[in-house]
């Protein structure tokens, strides 16, 4: 027997490089009762088992303060050994169960990631890199993994990566139901941006925030090298606020096929599909798995929730495998363990907890662009602008779904903006219109 078998203790102390230190004076709000609600648009109860369409959701009362119980767990398992002479792994571990944690647990290799060599020399002199924060570049590490692909994952990565819950592993997911998928994603033949002239990556990430509507910010967006946006991305009719272009679209299973039916009402008919735009997909749970094994093949969704759709035509005829990209497994930890890291991933819901992708995004950004503009992403006013910026003026409020922890981001891009790491678009408050 290879492997060794080790004890992980609650004790093992491994996030001394999180960068924040951000002070929560703020009340935090999370979830009781027996139904929690994710963005992802399913119910769970407080056992994590998924209750689809059941139950009324009602959010929580301002000020309701959860318990966040610490509990011990004690878990044995198989884990690769740290040692250059280890055999090779030839067979996938057992499957961990989430539901034996009542808490997320801690590996002593949580905060080892795969970096890649570098795409570029930096030779920005304004790139973010060069940041004299000695906290960020402390935590950031320029060269990590971005991107999963077929030639990238072996069984010695599996079984380390089975230790994480999703998405930041595959933790109770069955080796061939993911490999299956995963050994039709192609190499990226190309990094993601290329600098232009004088060296320098400069990028609009454009969130779905309310402060963007009657932001008059579409030129100043467009001007930018590269666009990224997410989600339910309605351009047309806003281009004014939001701009019009689009080189990267950040996505998962559930965002792509929701947003075609929830934003029709705001006009919105396909994804972004500008000419040569490139497609990142965050594989957030086993329905991305089942979506990518039939985009990549060019088939019907062979199970799972959209069995028998055909993903290639949801891409608004942009659909091309060399500007196909998936999120890796480690990106998505160390930005949660590095950057985002929510108290409430030691409540008894810290399976679903999770950056949002709008997170996710700008840290992609982050990691691929010199110059990164932040325009519709959560600030302290956002009570006072709609929801998101297709809604207009509507009076509507950010839902506070329980698997994001939306505070705690606010207060991330305050700093990051506040350290000159990104800019961040902030709106004064809306005066008060005299009738
Ligand atoms: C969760 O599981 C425990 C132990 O199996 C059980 O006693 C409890 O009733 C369950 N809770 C819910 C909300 O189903
Ligand atoms: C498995 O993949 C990892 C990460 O890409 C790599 O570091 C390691 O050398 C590979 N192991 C084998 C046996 O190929
Ligand atoms: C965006 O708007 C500009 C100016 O109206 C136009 O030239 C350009 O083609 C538009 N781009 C896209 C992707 O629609
Ligand atoms: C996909 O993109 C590549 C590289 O840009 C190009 O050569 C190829 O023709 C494209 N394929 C399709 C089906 O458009
Ligand atoms: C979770 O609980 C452990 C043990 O009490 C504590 O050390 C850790 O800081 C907590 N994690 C977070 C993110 O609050």
């Amino acid at each position: 027997m290879f492997s060794l078998l080790v004890v992980i203790s609650t004790a093992v102390v491994f996030f001394i490089l999180s960068w924040g230190g951000i002070s929560q004076s703020i009340t935090w709000t999370a979830f009781s009762g027996k139904l929690l609600r994710t963005y992802g648009g399913s119910w769970y109860d407080s056992n994590l088992t998924v209750l689809d369409n059941k139950g009324e959701w009602t959010p929580p009362p301002d000020g309701f303060t959860s318990t966040i119980k610490a509990e011990k767990t004690n878990f044995k398992t198989d884990v690769p050994r740290a040692s250059t002479h280890r055999p090779v792994a030839e067979t996938p571990m057992p499957v961990l169960s989430i539901k034996a944690f009542k808490k997320l647990p801690k590996w002593d290799f949580e905060d080892k990631y795969n970096q890649d060599a570098p795409p570029r020399e930096p030779t920005c002199a304004q790139s973010l890199r060069m940041s004299n924060d000695e906290k960020f570049k402390k935590a950031f590490l320029p060269n990590i993994r971005l991107f999963l692909h077929k030639d990238n994952i072996n069984m010695s990565e599996w079984n380390r990566l089975s230790h994480f819950n999703n998405p930041f592993g595959f933790m109770g997911f069955k080796y061939d139901d993911v490999m299956d998928s995963v050994k039709f994603i192609p190499k990226p033949k190309e990094p993601l941006l290329r600098p232009g002239k004088d060296g320098c990556i400069r990028c609009a990430v454009v969130g779905t925030s309310g402060i963007l509507y009657g932001s008059k910010l579409g030129k100043e967006i467009d001007a930018h090298d590269y666009v990224f946006r997410m989600n339910g991305a309605v351009i047309k009719g806003y281009e004014e606020d939001v701009g019009n272009r689009t080189s990267v679209y950040v996505h998962t299973a559930h965002s792509i096929t929701s947003s075609a039916y929830v934003l029709k009402k705001f006009g919105y008919k396909s994804v972004p599909h500008d000419e040569g735009i490139k497609f990142v997909m965050i594989p957030e749970g086993m329905r991305d798995f089942q979506w990518l094994q039939g985009l990549l093949k060019g088939e019907r969704v062979s199970e799972g929730p959209y069995k028998n759709r055909r993903p290639r035509t949801y891409y608004a005829d942009q659909y091309n495998e060399t500007r196909f990209y998936v999120l890796h497994q480690d990106f998505l930890r160390y930005v949660r363990n590095r950057f985002l890291l929510s108290r409430n991933v030691n409540a008894s819901f810290w399976a679903i907890v999770r950056p949002t992708n709008g997170a996710f995004t700008l840290f992609l950004a982050l990691h691929t662009c010199d110059i990164v503009d932040a325009y519709g992403f959560i600030t302290d006013n956002h009570n006072k602008y709609s929801n998101y910026y297709y809604e207009k003026n509507a009076k509507t409020h950010i839902v506070f779904y329980a698997n994001h922890d939306y505070i705690l981001e606010k207060n991330m891009w305050k700093k990051l903006h506040d350290s000159k790491i990104i800019k961040l678009y902030f709106r004064p408050d809306p005066e008060n219109k005299k009738p």
